[in-house]
């Protein structure tokens, strides 16, 4: 079955190398389609915020698949990244970058004869890439990172439905969940919730820090890992650097209705336009993209061709000998066309499966699909943390705000950059202009939303309020992390 898809060539070097990978493409018969679409720094330009037409984000809904090339957001415009805006609108909830010695490649782990195989499934539209951030002093900067039930679940789904169908050996979850309880607890807690659906995979999960070293020390210990969107995209970084950077690592953003394929690397402006980017980052995610739709024997003939051509030592100048002179984007692409049929000597791509009709194009949906877990069954307010600006020693704000309080509510900590400075702490720690003051009820009432405004109202006479934040109880279980020293 052919099948037509998005293409947005990107700007910088994307062109070029777009060109390329579909000049393979078309020498290898691919049976696809390519619908063009406006997409990149030059919408921008025309004062098109989004970066894209309507007639792209059009194609590119009905049509399911987009192909892109790197794209640049015009900096220090108010801009969101286009990418990162594709990803999360269409919620291309899962990123997957696969990271595979290849010959002609050469990496310390290469020179040592220590194969990697690892894929990063990078959670992608959550945590602080939502870039919801504000300064609530002049001083003060926050982001808020969100890590969510539904977005966890569905990410560690596609990690192991993948690594089953890859017949992987095993998933490991990277994490901060000692640091941060709640949020990275969340996802690590889904992580081992969704495991228990695939007994026969093995599972571990190690801290990112310790995982970094780990991953350099020992890749040959990881097959499959999924991490949190940050960690993520630092550690897929990382793995790239272990099979010779950025150049060769593919990606897809995996979304139910929509995936969007691309290079890792940017648009490269310091080499645009000269005919000597490298187009293989790109020509794996396309090849990573006829996998998804099925055209296993094409993606196998493609990437059999272009593991022989660099097992022949041919090599843009990004890489390679430096004994031999480097070729072309279009000489290199060329020389993959000419090897297409050959096979290589190590690493051939021998698992060729019949050619499937596995995918179709996404049904449009009519509204939002609200994705959440079965409610709690006791809900219940505990207070309310207040964050204040105030250049005032602890104590004598605690002094304020206790004048401010009747019975019903009580101070019971104050912090300073998440580090409590009342009612107990060090006289070392150095404090900025902005405190967090939590105030919980002294006894068993019932609160409602309206108590905790009230109480705002009176905090609000004395100090400048920069953010509230609710403290909840679900099914008796407190939903709200403690103060360091706490
Ligand atoms: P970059 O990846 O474009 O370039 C970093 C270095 O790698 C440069 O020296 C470049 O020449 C080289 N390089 C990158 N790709 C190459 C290739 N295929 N062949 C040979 N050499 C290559 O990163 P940079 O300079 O930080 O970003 C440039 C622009 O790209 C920025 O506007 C950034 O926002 C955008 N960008 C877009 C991405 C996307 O569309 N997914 C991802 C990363 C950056």
């Amino acid at each position: 079955m052919r099948n037509t898809i998005a293409v947005a060539k990107g700007d910088g070097i994307g062109p070029e190398i777009m060109d390329a990978v579909i000049n393979i493409f078309d020498a290898a018969a691919v049976p696809l389609d390519f619908k063009f679409v406006d997409m990149g720094k030059h919408i921008f330009e025309q004062g098109n915020s989004t970066g894209m037409t309507l007639d792209a984000k059009n194609t590119i809904e009905n049509l399911g698949i987009l192909f892109k090339g790197p794209m640049e957001t015009p900096k220090g415009k108010g801009m969101k990244s286009l990418n990162v805006t594709a990803r999360k609108v269409w919620n291309t909830y899962a990123n997957k970058r696969t990271f595979i010695s290849l010959n002609g490649v050469d990496t310390v782990f290469s020179k040592a004869g220590i194969p990697i195989d690892i894929t990063i499934v990078r959670e992608n539209i959550e945590d602080t890439y939502g870039g919801i951030e504000h300064m609530l002093t002049p001083d003060v900067a926050l982001c808020r990172r969100f890590i969510t039930r539904p977005g966890s679940l569905q990410v560690h789904k596609y990690a192991f439905d993948m690594a089953r169908k890859k017949g992987a050996r095993k998933v490991t979850c990277g994490h901060k969940a000692n640091i941060m309880k709640l949020t990275d607890g969340l996802f690590l807690e889904c992580f081992y919730e969704v495991a228990k659906d695939y007994p026969e995979i093995e599972v571990n999960d190690v801290i990112v820090d310790d995982l970094a070293m780990k991953l350099v020390v020992r890749p040959t210990d990881f097959d499959v890992v999924v991490l949190t969107n940050l960690q993520g995209d630092i550690i897929s970084d990382l793995c790239a650097g272990l099979v010779g950077g950025l150049g060769f690592a593919p990606s897809a953003n995996i979304g139910d209705n929509i995936s969007i394929f691309e290079a890792v690397h940017g648009t490269a402006p310091d080499i645009t336009g000269m005919n000597i980017a490298n187009p293989t980052s790109l020509l794996l995610s396309g090849i990573m993209m006829l996998r998804h739709l099925g055209h296993f024997s094409q993606a196998t003939q493609i990437e059999n061709a272009l593991l022989y051509t660099l097992e022949q030592g041919a090599h843009t100048g990004d890489f390679g000998s430096k004994q031999t002179p480097s070729l072309s984007t279009t000489q290199f692409a060329q020389e993959i066309i000419n090897n297409l049929g050959n096979i290589p000597a190590k690493g051939a791509k021998t698992n060729i499966m019949p050619n499937q009709e596995v995918y179709t194009s996404p049904a449009l949906p009519t509204q939002n699909k609200m994705t959440y877990s079965s409610p709690p069954e006791t809900t219940e307010i505990i207070g309310a943390d207040f964050f204040i600006e105030s250049i005032e020693q602890p104590k004598q704000i605690a002094a304020k705000i206790d004048t401010l309080l009747g019975t019903d509510f009580a101070l019971s900590t104050m912090s300073n950059r998440g580090t409590q400075v009342y009612p107990t702490g060090s006289v070392f720690t150095e404090c900025i202009n902005q405190f967090r003051v939590r105030l919980e009820k002294t006894g068993n009432q019932q609160l409602s939303q309206t108590d905790i405004l009230n109480l705002s109202a009176k905090v609000a006479q004395q100090f400048k309020i920069c953010s509230i934040e609710w403290l909840m109880a679900y099914d008796g279980k407190k939903a709200y992390s403690l103060a360091q020293g706490q």
